[in-house]
């Protein structure tokens, strides 16, 4: 069983935040840093769909229905398929992964996810050989999210990796954090977390999974491609046009820190850009 007392124990429409999720692993990935407490992570966040102050998403995203949801997954794979919520926090065994978590604004984090390796999906789906890129999007809704004019960016929220940065095993798709189910602020009911890339890589609330020969267009990139690339790799070596990237503070410490590069996960990804130029592309 995934969750405590069952996944009928949820009410429709209402998978809330506060749910236990329990029968995961610990993961070897994990870091042993100092995590950052729940109250920071769950109430300073970028979702621009439902504000873009730090504060709004939890006050903003708290009616959120996450629950019936339906994640489909197609393009070119010989197996499309739409996910309900059971089925995806049954693709595959759950485990909790404590990752660093570097936003591109210069703060960063030590979050607890629970999650699986986003290769589930891959190896669910089954991408033909045409598929050299996945392409991401989020759930939008006007309704739903009542501050999505004020966003500032074309919505829906849309995102895109690599074939092969997307089967590293440090990519996951996270339903939960701190032991329980995502709060709807943090991205629930399912978000990417990519921890060597910059934070606005992890896009949240995810309904659609397109594998594709072409790159996927990805919201920053589409707001400002001067200052957005399709990589963000965190590296403190290119500095962002309006924050140099050399440091970082972690939430709730004072003085900043070295920031490292792929958010210190070079040995798990830096083989996945060798001879690319990652000052051109960034
Ligand atoms: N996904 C969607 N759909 N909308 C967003 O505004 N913000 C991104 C990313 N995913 C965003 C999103 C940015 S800029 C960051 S830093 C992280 O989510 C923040 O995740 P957190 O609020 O869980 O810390």
């Amino acid at each position: 069983m995934l969750l405590a007392g069952g996944l009928a124990s949820l009410i429709p429409g209402r998978a809330k935040a506060g749910v236990k999720l329990t029968g995961y692993s610990k993961s070897a990935f994990s870091t042993s840093e100092k995590q950052t407490p729940y109250e920071a992570v769950t109430t300073y966040n970028n979702f621009y769909e439902f504000g873009t102050n730090k504060d709004e998403p939890a006050v903003h995203a708290r009616d959120f229905k996450t629950n019936p949801w339906a994640l489909r997954i197609d393009g070119e794979v010989a197996k499309p398929v739409t996910l309900d919520l059971d089925r995806i926090l049954k693709l595959a065994p759950l485990e909790e992964r404590i990752y660093r978590f570097r936003c591109v604004e210069g703060w960063s984090m030590v979050v607890p996810w629970i999650g699986f390796p986003l290769s589930a999906v891959i190896n669910l789906a089954a991408p033909t050989s045409k598929a050299k890129f996945v392409a991401f999007e989020s759930y939008f809704s006007e309704k739903q999210m009542p501050r999505w004019r004020y966003a500032g960016i074309p919505l829906p929220y849309v995102e895109g990796l690599r074939m092969d940065e997307a089967a590293n095993p440090l990519a996951i798709l996270a339903v939960g954090l701190y032991g329980e189910v995502l709060p709807n602020q943090n991205g629930a009911p399912v978000r990417l977390i990519v921890p060597w890339k910059y934070g606005f890589k992890s896009i949240k609330s995810i309904v659609r999974i397109r594998f594709q020969e072409r790159m996927p267009p990805t919201t920053w990139n589409i707001s400002n491609p001067r200052e957005y690339g399709f990589y963000s790799n965190v590296n403190p070596e290119v500095d962002h046009p309006r924050w140099s990237q050399a440091k970082e503070r972690r939430l709730g410490e004072f003085f900043k820190r070295d920031t490292l590069k792929f958010n210190g996960y070079g040995e798990q990804v830096a083989q996945l850009y060798a001879g690319m130029n990652l000052k051109r592309d960034y």
